[in-house]
């Protein structure tokens, strides 16, 4: 039998996989960068590490207030963490980063916010291993650690609900795309926080 083909390998994937395949590398260059602004050092470190989370999340926040988007991925309200990282930062006497410039997710297409919630969310992942590290520091689910904590459903159950209805979502040709090209700005836009919350 003759190995899978590299070319129709990655369209018999999920949309979830694809996508997780497509910013593999930009995922892991982040993770290290984020790593060694050595976070978990001091709660000064780890605040930077909260700034970053905090504008991430406030770029996005409006897609979870979206009928459309609720429609394709049930309970996406419940998913928001804006409010969890500010309180974080005000555990740790941070001020919340002052507003941006350009809200960076308003008014995407569907299919391109869609790429950005499935960054959003799937930080969850390894936001539960940032979230043992944070114990070292004397933070957790209730001071300081409150957005990594895992949901009640559990990191890894609240994971697969999202990534089910991502994958069940009917797009076309063109949106398929969109959705990589959502989740690559997403990651860039992240990067684009850590570099200057670790300049
Ligand atoms: C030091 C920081 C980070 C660490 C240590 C880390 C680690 C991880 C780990 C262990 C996973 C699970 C991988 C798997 O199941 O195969 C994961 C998944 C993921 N992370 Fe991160 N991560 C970090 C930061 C971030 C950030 C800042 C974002 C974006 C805002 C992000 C986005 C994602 C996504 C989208 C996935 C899901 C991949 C998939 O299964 O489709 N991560 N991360």
């Amino acid at each position: 039998m003759n190995a899978p083909d590299a070319l129709s390998a990655p369209l018999a994937a999920s949309r979830s996989q694809r996508l997780k395949a497509a910013t593999h590398a930009t995922h892991d260059r982040l993770d290290r960068r984020i790593m060694a602004g050595d976070i978990f050092a001091s709660r000064e470190r780890f605040a930077r590490f909260l700034r970053v989370q905090y504008r991430f999340h406030r770029d996005i926040d409006a897609l979870y207030a979206d009928p459309a988007l609720d429609a394709l991925l049930p309970g996406l309200d419940a998913r928001r963490r804006l409010s969890q990282i500010a309180s974080d930062l005000g555990d740790l006497g941070q001020p919340l980063p002052p507003p941006a410039t350009a809200p960076a997710a308003a008014a995407l297409p569907l299919a391109q916010a869609l790429g950005w919630l499935y960054v959003a969310e799937g930080s969850n992942l390894g936001g539960s291993v940032l979230y043992k590290l944070a114990a070292k520091l004397g933070l957790d689910r209730g001071f300081g650690a409150r957005h990594l904590a895992a949901p009640a459903d559990g990191v890894a159950r609240h994971w697969r609900q999202f990534t089910a209805a991502l994958d069940d979502a009917t797009l076309d040709a063109q949106q398929e795309g969109d959705v990589v090209a959502g989740a690559e700005a997403a990651f860039r836009r992240v990067r684009g926080h850590v570099e200057e919350e670790f300049a």
